[in-house]
């Protein structure tokens, strides 16, 4: 495929991304958690072409996105709970997994066979926007090669995925930079992915604690070990670089590029696939300086302990 499109976030470019989402293309859109690798949920050849696009293996499942209750009612059936959350949080970086109807529309590869099924409503105008114009839900992963960390602005994209999207829609930097935060419903309450709405404000809000996933539960790829990988071998908790080593730093802790100087973990957790991604192209190994283990630094230090698990 030739370069990819790159599509202002104006009228016409959104006009332009709807017609090819809806006519079966790819299309990488912004949102407030990370790019997302677009395409229309109720296509199987759409949606087929995304884990093509990713080189991603097929059991890991795919989040629906949606601009509204009655089109995440008309997929999913919500309980009392997952209402709650959604009047708490959504539009908003939260996804819930909830058991799927068996009319959804969706493409069965888009849950990978799964009886539940992943729902997101971004609350990123540009992609409501453009949700809103395909009048489909949308099925996006993370618009990354599989293994690769998250895009978070059009650059990572064409950089990952450039030759295999037909359309990257830039709306800039996204605000939060990292993924959202995964709860599974079925019925029990799980935490399956920390992510950009921290854990505890899910916890506050049902009045209960998340419980973790169970061996038998479905391995979600945000839970393989070496999932967020970037090319350079990496080494936590480090004071300071040893060797050829450059140093993503936190706090006091300066480094050659910063999470937060002013260790401000919603700051870090904005900046923490950006400055990946710069420190591996310089083909050196990366340290990382320590970051607390609370609120968003929970989902911080899990996308760092997997970008460096053994691989
Ligand atoms: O912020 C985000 O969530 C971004 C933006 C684009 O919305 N998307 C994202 O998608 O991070 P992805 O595919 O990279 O991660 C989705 C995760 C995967 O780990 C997948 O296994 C899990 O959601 N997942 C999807 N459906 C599931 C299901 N039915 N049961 C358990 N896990 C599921
Ligand atoms: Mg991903």
């Amino acid at each position: 495929m030739p370069q990819a499109e790159r599509l202002c976030a104006d009228d016409a470019g959104l006009t332009r991304a709807a017609a090819l989402l809806r006519n079966g293309a790819l299309v990488a859109f912004p949102t407030e958690t990370v790019y997302g690798l677009g395409a229309d949920a109720t296509d199987d050849m759409a949606v087929a072409r995304i884990f093509e696009a990713k080189g991603r293996p097929q059991f890991n499942p795919l989040i629906v996105h949606v601009t509204g209750m009655d089109a995440a009612r008309a997929i999913a059936r919500f309980d009392d709970a997952a209402d709650r959350l959604a009047r708490a949080f959504w539009p908003g970086p939260l996804t819930l997994v909830l058991p799927r109807r068996a009319d959804s529309g969706i493409a069965p590869l888009v849950s990978a066979g799964l009886d539940s099924i992943a729902l997101r409503m971004p609350a990123h105008p540009l992609a409501r926007d453009l949700l809103g114009r395909v009048g489909r839900p949308v099925a996006a992963p993370s618009a990354n090669p599989s293994g690769r960390i998250s895009a978070t602005t059009a650059d990572h994209v064409r950089d990952g995925l450039g030759e295999r999207v037909a359309a990257i829609l830039d709306g800039g930097a996204c605000p939060v930079g990292l993924e959202s935060t995964i709860v599974g419903l079925l019925p029990d309450p799980v935490l399956l992915r920390p992510g950009g709405l921290p854990a505890e404000a899910v916890e506050a809000c049902l009045g209960a604690a998340l419980g973790l996933p169970d061996g038998s539960a479905i391995l979600s790829s945000g839970q393989m070990a070496s999932h967020y990988a970037p090319r350079a071998r990496m080494r936590l908790n480090a004071e300071s670089a040893t060797g050829n080593e450059v140093l993503l730093g936190f706090g006091n802790v300066a480094g050659d590029l910063n999470l937060s100087p002013t260790g401000d973990l919603v700051e870090a957790a904005a900046n923490l696939f950006g400055h990946l991604h710069r420190l591996d192209a310089m083909r050196r190994p990366i340290a990382v300086a320590p970051v607390p283990e609370t609120g968003l630094g929970r989902a911080i230090n899990d996308r760092l302990r997997r970008a460096a698990a053994p691989r």
